[in-house]
């Protein structure tokens, strides 16, 4: 036994010397004393060897001696989280990590343009809910009970009240606008809309409208075709022309369609624009005298124009997106494409 406390004292010394200078010198000692092979867990097995009458001294001695490593490994304990957290070697003249942005959705980057170029035309924007009444959506729009569009297979219904739908169209905004609206009205409504579709490359159970909507004295349907041929101009580029085709819609006397020269091959015919050198992108017309009865507007005072687009046609034209399920799908891969059209 004298030998061993020999021992102890002599590691005690080289303990208490113990000055490492990096935690890898601090390891090696972690190892040596307080490893699980370490001489203090080897000194503590001589404690069989020791007569029972002195067992009691010597496991103090032990104890003392177990201390003392442990002290003097906490003592240094700080290089070690230095060297875990890399404070010891951080280069602070790298170039920081980049910060990746999120890319805006090529839906919202076409919404956005259509909205500026209107609102730089003195048109506010305007909004209303999604789940609309049959009033909103369908009746003061002159649209009759029997109209195909007010269908079951078309239409979502919300089931506690037969009234109430996933609004069709952007044109309930109108609506609301008339209705609550002192004159004039120039508004324009982007949001979403729903349809009971089977889900397939071209149609979607819902996607996204501007409508616009202008009422006043005198407005005429020239205001509305220079008001759009402008909206084109600004959106597709100068050498862009629009045409007119008669069209129907029960909310608007006279309607019509509008056509685009095609943007990919400027007018000159591809498969984008099926060879006829056009793309049709929006409805408008002049607003229903009974529209405006409806919504309280004497007809006999007031005119004004309406037109509807969907955002995802245009988007799709404009980027030739061939699939409209790409843009619910969230793919990183499809949305990534869009930054630079920031
Ligand atoms: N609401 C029509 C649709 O969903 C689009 C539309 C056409 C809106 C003509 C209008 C309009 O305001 O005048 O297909």
């Amino acid at each position: 036994m004298e030998q061993i406390v020999q021992q102890i004292e002599a590691y005690k010394q080289e303990i208490s010397a113990f000055e490492p200078k990096n935690a890898d010198e601090l390891e090696q000692y972690r190892i040596k004393f307080l490893g699980t092979k370490g001489i203090v867990k080897a000194i503590f097995g001589e404690m069989k060897q020791v007569p029972n009458e002195r067992k009691k001294e010597f496991g103090q001695i032990l104890n003392a001696f177990k201390q003392l490593a442990e002290e003097r490994y906490e003592t240094f304990a700080h290089l070690k989280d230095a060297a875990a957290s890399g404070t010891n070697d951080i280069d602070y003249t790298l170039p920081a990590e980049p910060h990746r942005l999120g890319t805006r959705h090529p839906i919202s980057i076409v919404r956005n343009k259509i909205i500026r170029i209107f609102e730089r035309l003195g048109f506010t924007i305007a909004e209303g809910p999604e789940i609309e009444d049959d009033w909103h959506n369908f009746t003061a729009l002159n649209l009759p009970e029997n109209h195909p569009a007010r269908d079951m297979t078309d239409t979502f219904y919300i089931n506690q009240n037969p009234d109430w739908l996933l609004r069709t169209h952007t044109s309930s905004v109108q609506v609301r606008a008339m209705e609550n609206s002192k004159m004039p009205i120039r508004i324009i409504c982007p949001g979403r809309v729903y349809r009971n579709e089977t889900i397939s490359a071209r149609a979607h159970c819902f996607f996204h409208q501007v409508e616009g909507l202008y009422i006043a004295e005198n407005v005429s349907f020239a205001d509305l075709k220079q008001t759009l041929y402008h909206f084109v101009k600004e959106m597709f580029g100068e050498n862009s022309e629009v045409r007119f085709r008669p069209s129907y819609f029960p909310f608007t006397e006279p309607s019509a369609e509008m056509d685009v020269t095609c943007f990919i091959c400027g007018g000159k015919g591809c498969s984008v624009c099926k060879h006829t050198g056009w793309v049709e992108i929006l409805g408008c017309g002049m607003v229903h005298p009974e529209v405006l009865r409806n919504c309280g507007i004497d007809p006999e005072k007031y005119t004004g124009f309406a037109f509807g687009m969907g955002i995802e046609r245009i988007t799709m034209l404009k980027y030739q997106i061939k699939d409209l399920r790409l843009f619910s799908e969230n793919d990183q891969r499809f949305l990534k494409q869009f930054e630079t059209a920031l």
